[in-house]
């Protein structure tokens, strides 16, 4: 062994040629593997041989310093590397729905930075967005000038309805502002293309009003057969912890203290907990449901797009959330977070189980900071990457110091790392990805709806639609289908 050893090594060190042939050919070996490993996820599973080839040719259309890039289209990392700035044109009321594309079913909401507790004004009253015209002057840009995707419902109608499960969001009240990021430029008040349905359940979904005299048109250009509009475009199920009961009780046995859900004490209801948990089981059973894909008017068929889901957790971890009064003060930010990882754990096991039989792509989206005494705040940041107050920096709100931490562990566990192309997603170990929202919205301390009582949520229209902006950008950089920046058939819907 010895001896073959040292002859190898003689002779690499003393053959030259026969060294850099050897590189060569590792250098090959790796850039076909790499490049093969991208196209696997890119295009998961159901893809023909043609189709792969087809994007193995697009891949390589361009490469600059080492990067995989198609024209100005920006690559993740471009996108994230940006800042707020005032918008090309100024915003006026005239204009607002128009810029956001909302529809006039759409809600504004900003509240004044000094409203007295208890006074707030209600919805389409205009003090309720009396600060509307100060914080959606300001739109997302990369620094580097790269273009976005732009966000466009019908073509979003199109990449849902081209997959089995559609496009797919869970959590809490910050999923429903990007809920209603979407559902405020699909939805109109009269002859609505689409129907929302609002469910006791906590069961939401957007799906196609067949009836519709763009309904066929919309099936034609995505390629899909009509029964497909049976099913939702978008799913919303409105889940707190992402858990059920007993799951709970599952991730908090070794804490000493922890009175279980199952059969506890029934002072201990506060209504945000639920026995059922049911994005897996309603999600699993659109999955199992295929669907027919036609041909397109100009001949083409369209290729099965990833169903995709979209996960978050973190602000209802609370000890008052999760513990009876009597006890609460005994909880230690150790056990809440042992217990979030439990249901990050579950979370990924199940989205894990589920991509073993269909074709799946799940985001762990970041936190969204919430800025403690908010009011203090005029304008953006560009320069703020932590959440913490300017006068008081040991302001310290709920748990929000702690969304930090999850952060860290959620991405560092998924191996985030922005993507470097702006063709596919880097590829990972899992299923599921981290999505970073808390470096676009960390800088808008400003923009919180009602700065006297809630730093938490974000004033409608504004950063919730740059969060969609995010999310629609990186789905049609790594899409199958080609026509998700084609011109909108809905221009004049509103
Ligand atoms: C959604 O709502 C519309 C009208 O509100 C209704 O016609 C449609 O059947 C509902 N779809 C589902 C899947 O419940
Ligand atoms: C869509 O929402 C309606 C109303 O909540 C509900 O009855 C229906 O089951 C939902 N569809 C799916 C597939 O979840
Ligand atoms: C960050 O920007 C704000 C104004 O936008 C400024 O007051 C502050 O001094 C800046 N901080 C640093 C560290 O540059």
């Amino acid at each position: 062994m010895h001896s073959i050893t040292k002859i190898n090594y003689r002779y690499l060190l003393l053959s030259p040629r026969r060294w850099i042939l050897r590189l060569l050919l590792i250098s090959l070996a790796y850039f076909a593997f790499t490049r093969l490993m991208e196209i696997r996820m890119t295009s998961g599973t159901g893809m023909s041989l043609g189709n792969v080839l087809r994007l193995s040719k697009r891949v390589s259309t361009s490469s600059e310093g080492g990067r995989i890039k198609r024209d100005d289209w920006c690559t993740e990392a471009e996108y994230l590397d940006g800042e707020w700035l005032k918008r090309d044109e100024d915003v006026t009321l005239m204009r607002l729905r128009e810029i956001y594309q909302y529809t006039n079913e759409g809600e504004f909401k900003c509240m004044a930075r000094d409203l007295p507790r208890g006074s707030e004004p209600p919805e389409g009253n205009p003090d309720h967005y009396v600060r509307i015209l100060e914080t959606a002057q300001y739109e997302w840009k990369p620094k580097s000038g790269c273009r976005k995707h732009q966000w466009d419902a019908w073509n979003f109608a199109k990449f849902c309805l081209r997959s089995r499960g559609g496009c797919s969001l869970v959590g809490d009240s910050l999923a429903d502002q990007i809920y209603r990021a979407v559902y405020y430029t699909m939805v109109t008040k009269h002859d609505s293309l689409f129907d929302i349905n609002r469910s006791i359940d906590r069961v939401y979904n957007i799906t196609v009003n067949r009836n519709h005299p763009l309904a066929p048109r919309l099936a034609r250009e995505a390629g899909i057969s009509e029964e497909r509009f049976a099913r939702p475009v978008l799913n919303y199920w409105r889940e707190h912890h992402l858990l059920h009961r007993s799951e709970l009780d599952g991730i908090f046995k070794g804490v000493w203290y922890y009175e279980p859900w199952v059969n506890g004490p029934t002072y201990f209801q506060n209504g945000w907990i639920h026995d059922r948990s049911w994005w897996y089981e309603l999600w699993s059973d659109l999955l199992a449901k295929p669907i027919q894909l036609i041909e397109r008017p100009d001949g083409s068929l369209p290729i099965e797009e990833t169903s995709t889901i979209s996960f978050n957790s973190a602000p209802h971890w609370t000890a008052i959330e999760l513990w009876p009064s009597h006890s609460f003060r005994l909880v230690k930010n150790e056990d809440l977070l042992r217990g979030w990882i439990g249901a990050f754990t579950r979370v990924l096991e199940k989205v894990t189980a589920a991509a073993q039989e269909y074709d799946v792509l799940a985001w762990w989206r970041s936190t969204v900071p919430g800025h403690p005494e908010c009011w203090q705040y005029l304008a953006p940041e560009n320069n703020r990457t932590d959440h913490f107050s300017t006068q008081n920096p040991n302001a310290d709100y709920f748990n929000w110091n702690l969304y930090p931490i999850m952060d860290q562990y959620a991405s560092s566990r998924l191996g985030y790392n922005p993507s470097e192309s702006n063709q596919y997603l880097r590829p990972t170990r899992f299923y599921m990805r981290y999505l970073d929202l808390w470096s676009i919205s960390v800088k808008r301390p400003d923009a919180h709806l009602n700065p006297t009582i809630d730093c938490s949520h974000y004033c409608l229209p504004g950063v919730p639609q740059e969060w969609l902006g995010l999310v629609w950008h990186l789905t049609v950089s790594s899409a199958r289908n080609q026509d998700y920046d084609e011109p909108s058939s809905l221009t004049k819907w509103h």
